[in-house]
């Protein structure tokens, strides 16, 4: 394939409010990229995602607006970006099943994730769960996108869907899909769990108090994090390995004053970790504040962000249905004319 356009997608599932993991692995992240001009941009709510676990039909709906008012909030602008909600563009359905077709079913078995989501319950698992990596891989593929900034929980899921489309081109022909490349995101890559250092913060995983959730308001941020724990060492140090509590920290620090953890630990070096955990609370806090504000906004006016939604499937489609129609001939369907 000539070489191929810059491209980046990433998706967030609406299943709960976003975390302050997904505002520094994710949305900030993208808001820089975009800033650059250097990528076509894609971002997407991952609806159909959200339902491998099942989901109560209001928060569902809730949720979807709230993913795409925070990626707005965050400073994505929908007029530089493509942004829109995963089932508005059948296209991914559609190629999911294709390339669920071409997956096995050993390659999805060996998925960490799944294997950890399913523990204990092998009969009674969804079957969505054990597929949507080959959905997934329809979502990355459709745009032939050729970087996927994702967290180490997601490395695995990009890995799999390079295979998957490896094989179809050595099957149909190179030009069948662009090969992705999973890509870490350049702010904390894997905020952790604030009183579980070695989770990923997650609202699925997080007990309480270990996740901050953008919507958290300053007194519970604070409160989060100077209850974080820590270690007794008691020494400031970027060591993620014997003190991840604190390396964690210090990550967050970092990503919200566009600092390295190295520069953070200078500043911090021979401090006690309570006026560390001090400026930590206040920088997440700076951060979030004008982004919240934003965020109210957007939700107050569904109607408007519907007509932004409906703007983004619509340039969303115009690549998916190419694609798509690309992959058909391929395979040898017959195209509806
Ligand atoms: N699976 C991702 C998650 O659980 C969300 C997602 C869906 C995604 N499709 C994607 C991420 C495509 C990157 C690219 O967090």
């Amino acid at each position: 394939m000539s070489t191929p356009t810059p491209t980046i997608l990433s998706g967030i599932k609406p299943s709960g409010q976003p975390t302050l993991g997904n505002y520094l692995g994710a949305y900030l992240p993208f808001s820089r990229f975009l800033a650059k001009r250097t990528h076509n941009v894609f971002m997407m709510v991952a609806d159909h995602h959200a339902i491998t676990v099942r989901q109560d039909p209001k928060e569902l709906t809730e949720n979807t607006y709230a993913i795409a008012a925070w990626y707005i909030a965050s400073g994505l602008n929908p007029d530089d970006c493509t942004l829109f909600v995963q089932s508005h563009v059948p296209e991914h359905a559609q190629l999911g099943w294709i390339l669920t077709t071409f997956t096995q079913m050993g390659e999805l078995a060996r998925m960490t994730q799944y294997k950890d989501k399913s523990k204990g319950e092998n009969e009674a698992v969804g079957a969505g769960l054990f597929m949507y990596p080959s959905l997934m891989a329809a979502d990355i593929l459709l745009y032939d996108t050729t970087e996927v900034p994702v967290g180490d929980d997601q490395t695995q899921h990009v890995e799999l869907c390079r295979d998957i489309a490896t094989r179809m081109n050595n099957l149909y022909g190179p030009d069948t899909f662009v090969l992705p490349k999973a890509v870490k995101p350049v702010a904390a890559q894997r905020v952790r769990d604030l009183q579980n250092p070695l989770k990923k913060m997650s609202k699925s995983e997080a007990g309480e108090g270990g996740c901050i959730m953008l919507e958290d308001e300053t007194s519970a941020i604070t409160k989060k994090i100077k209850r974080a724990v820590t270690d007794t060492l008691a020494e400031v140090a970027y060591d993620p390995a014997n003190q991840p509590g604190l390396a964690n920290l210090i990550e967050i620090l970092a990503a919200c004053s566009h600092r390295t953890p190295k520069e953070v630990v200078k500043e911090f070096k021979g401090s006690q970790y309570g006026p560390l955990k001090g400026a930590v609370a206040e920088a997440v806090v700076q951060t979030l504040e004008p982004v919240q504000a934003e965020y109210a906004k957007l939700m107050a006016d569904k109607a408007e962000l519907q007509n932004i939604l409906a703007k983004g499937a619509k340039k969303a489609r115009e690549k998916a249905a190419q694609t798509l129609g690309r992959v058909m001939t391929k395979v040898g369907y017959v195209l509806p004319r």
